[in-house]
């Protein structure tokens, strides 16, 4: 059996919650795009975790987990994460990372600020080198995990830094950047440590197959920062949708793959770009407190709003999506009222997709309906027949509204507080 659990908005839908919870039916894990962009929380018994790049089955005792190719490694944060997960569970043999993987440099977390601080439109990044780090993979030009374990790093980060110490210096007016022999000091200092983990990824995957293991592949991001199919250019710089999981970990064509869509049961973003149903008033301020909607790897308060269909029914046609897992049902408790978008109008025009480009999606006037609340009992609840009544039917209506049955529903954040339909 495979799977893959996939953010269908902009990220924060909870993918760490539902990969600890579904990954104790796997026995490995593997995370196949972005970076230590991602925040990835989960609680068991009232202990917090946040992940940014060991997938969180990484809790379960018997799951192994892979940091696949397509992923852009921080070595230093790589190491950190499972150092602290080891505090608490025994991690041995379990940790791999692809040889594949390239390394976020320090040049790249410098660059990345740089560029924020000097651009007019200002993506609103998490200024963990992530876009950079990209860029010079496509451009031939990156630094890979394999390089860290042979002997001509030096070499390969000399050649891969020229241009950028000339543009620092240059154009960014920046000059107390590191050197060569320095960024290559600190990234050897983590050789031992990474040869423990380094393996070809693809191969580790398709044994595992091979031997009945069951293989989940884990999102980060979601679907409205997809590269290709997201708000850009405020976008992330991988592919964030079921797509990606091919490139990103090799695993090859997979019969039966579940393609399992997280969705919140209303709509938030952090950083800049188009957000149809963003509410600036009272119900934002709501789903914020209520819903803790603060960014795992930067803090910053998240955008909110409500649940955007038009969005929603995108995202899971562009990911093939099979399965919808709604989660922070809970978050709505007592809210009063609920609007979801069904449709946008362009220029006194209806219409059910989004435009491309996000001057357009930042125009639309969204048309809503409105559902009525309910007081409170969603939190914990792991009944669909226990939900009081008004959210059993503000389910049945996104369904609806979705073309798809959602199988299983979030009620907070510990790890059995879901409802499996
Ligand atoms: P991810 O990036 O998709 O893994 O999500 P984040 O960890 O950035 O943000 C989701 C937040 O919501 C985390 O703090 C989770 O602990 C929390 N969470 C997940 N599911 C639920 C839920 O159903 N109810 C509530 N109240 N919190 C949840
Ligand atoms: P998880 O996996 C929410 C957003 C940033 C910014 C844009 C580009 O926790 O859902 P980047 O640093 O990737 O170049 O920033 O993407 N972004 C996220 N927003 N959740 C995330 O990850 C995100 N990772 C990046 O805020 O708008
Ligand atoms: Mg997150």
């Amino acid at each position: 059996m495979t799977a893959v659990i996939l953010g269908c908005q902009w990220g924060d839908e909870g993918k760490a919650k539902v990969v600890d919870y579904l990954s104790a039916d796997y026995g490995l894990v593997v995370r196949f795009q972005g970076g230590a962009n991602a925040g990835h929380t989960v609680y068991i018994d009232g202990k917090k975790y946040v992940f940014h790049l060991v997938p969180s089955g990484i809790l379960r005792p018997d799951v192994k987990v892979l940091v696949g190719n397509g992923v852009v490694i921080d070595i230093e944060e790589f190491i950190n994460e499972v150092d602290m997960v080891a505090r608490d569970v025994d991690v041995r043999g379990r940790v791999f990372v692809s040889n594949r993987a390239h390394i976020v440099m320090p040049y790249h977390k410098l660059m990345d600020k740089a560029k924020e601080g000097k651009s007019g439109a200002k993506i609103g990044t998490t200024m963990r080198g992530i876009g950079p780090a990209y860029a010079d993979k496509i451009e031939r030009n990156g630094i890979r995990i394999c390089d860290l374990l042979s002997d001509n790093l030096e070499d390969k980060i000399k050649e891969a830094y020229e241009l950028k110490e000339f543009l620092f210096k240059n154009y960014y007016g920046i000059s107390d950047i590191p050197g060569v022999s320095e960024m290559t000091d600190y990234l050897l200092g983590f050789k031992d440590r990474l040869s423990e983990y380094a393996t070809d990824g693809e191969r580790l995957i398709a044994d595992s197959l091979k031997e009945g293991t069951n293989v989940l592949f884990e999102g980060a991001q979601g679907s409205l920062l997809d590269v290709d199919f997201g708000t850009y250019p405020f976008v992330t710089s991988s592919s964030t949708i079921s797509g990606g999981v091919f490139t990103g970990s090799g695993v090859g064509y997979v019969d039966n793959l579940r393609v399992i869509g997280i969705l919140k049961a209303y709509a938030t973003r952090v950083g800049m770009g188009p957000f149809p149903t963003e509410d600036f008033g009272e119900g934002g301020e709501f789903l914020r407190k209520e819903g803790g909607e603060f960014g795992a790897t930067t803090g910053r308060p998240r955008r909110c709003g409500w649940f955007d269909a038009v969005l929603a029914r995108y995202s899971l046609g562009i990911n093939g999506v099979g399965e919808v897992f709604l989660t922070k049902l809970d978050v709505l408790d007592g809210v009063g009222s609920i609007k979801v978008c069904t449709g946008y109008e362009i220029d006194g025009k209806v219409t059910d997709y989004p435009p491309a480009c996000a001057e357009e999606l930042s125009l639309v006037k969204p048309m809503y309906v409105e559902y009525p609340g309910w007081d409170g009992g969603v939190s914990g609840v792991s009944d669909f027949n226990r939900l009081p009544k008004a959210a059993q039917r503000y389910i049945e209506n996104l369904e609806l509204l979705i073309n798809r049955r959602i199988t299983y529903i979030s009620t907070g954040c510990e790890r059995n507080d879901v409802i499996v339909r």
